[in-house]
């Protein structure tokens, strides 16, 4: 079967996540943004001020959704309320796409805030791909599906994230958002080479990726959200773009969060990455290329954007 790039899905440029910061600046300036991305729970049950910003923004931006609460890998039965709300937010705001993570969030009916890691073996890989199609089903769209950041494994893994990822796409037909700097922060975590990762995903089934800053803490690293990209994960979105001849790439930042214009010329910069020569060996050194210590840094939660608004 011949797979369309990106499964047929436009490559919308460069964009930012949509944060309630920056609304006023948005509402009174308009800059000229490619498109943006919604956390989609903190749109879904609210009406008021952050609805009517959205959808004043979804007239003049395409709009991209981008869940923490699926849960696809809970052992939870799935959540159809959820996925009735999420339906009607996309269907309102005409989303391009939607996405979510490869991860569990919560089990018996609590939430957790966390994008927590699922044992990448052969039963998980039956119940998430199960899940998918049903989710797809029900949405009647193809959802897209983000590798993770980490900070354990499991005994029971029997494979690569990369593997277990590409079986995933294969099996369901959904696509990939490709998080490079999820892909760092676990080579990091892991000891795995994050370019073999890169390159052993199916790029024609990657959608979207999404670049982000993360702190450094000497031993492991954590997906921060707060800060500039670094050169090592620059270098990884240049393979990326070049794999996937170019998909819709968005910068998350989501802690200490400056002015719009500062986030928008951070993404900007993945315009310096594209069509040039790929510097594997940047990105491919051990861990110990890690010389920083966290001291007294404070770590922000990775989901600090999502846990306020989320119910
Ligand atoms: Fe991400």
């Amino acid at each position: 079967m011949k797979i369309l790039p990106r499964l047929g899905h436009p490559n919308l440029g460069l964009g930012v996540g949509l944060r309630t910061a920056h609304f006023p600046y948005l509402i009174e300036n308009q800059p000229r943004v490619d498109w943006f991305e919604i956390i989609t729970e903190n749109f879904m049950d609210s009406g008021g001020r952050p609805r009517y910003v959205l959808d004043r923004i979804a007239e003049r931006y395409p709009i991209v959704m981008h869940g923490v609460a699926l849960s696809i890998g809970s052992a939870d039965p799935l959540d159809f309320d959820y996925l009735t709300k999420l339906r009607n937010l996309a269907d309102g705001v005409k989303a391009r796409w939607v996405s979510d993570h490869l991860c569990w969030t919560g089990v018996a009916g609590r939430n957790t805030h966390d994008l927590l890691p699922v044992p990448l073996n052969e039963q998980t890989l039956a119940h998430v791909v199960a899940r998918i199609r049903t989710v797809q089903d029900f949405l009647e769209r193809p959802l897209v599906l983000e590798n993770p950041s980490s900070y354990v494994t499991f005994a029971s893994s029997t494979m690569p994230e990369w593997e277990f990822l590409a079986r995933m796409a294969a099996e369901t037909d959904c696509g990939l958002l490709l998080d490079v700097n999820n892909v760092y922060v676990s080579s990091i975590n892991h000891d795995f080479d994050p370019v073999e990762y890169v390159r052993a995903i199916p790029s024609r089934r990657v959608v979207q990726c999404h670049l982000a800053g993360h702190t450094d803490c000497g031993t492991h690293a954590i997906d921060t959200h707060d800060g500039e990209v670094i050169s090592p994960v620059w270098e990884l979105y240049r393979l990326a773009h070049r794999l996937t001849g170019g998909v819709s790439t968005l910068l998350e930042w989501d802690a200490k969060i400056p002015p719009f214009p500062v986030v928008h010329a951070e993404v900007l910069k993945a315009r310096d990455y594209m069509d040039a020569v790929v510097k594997t060996p940047a990105v491919a050194a051990a861990p110990s290329r890690l010389t920083t210590r966290a001291g007294s840094v404070v770590v922000p939660h990775p989901l600090a954007h999502g846990m306020v608004e989320v119910s």
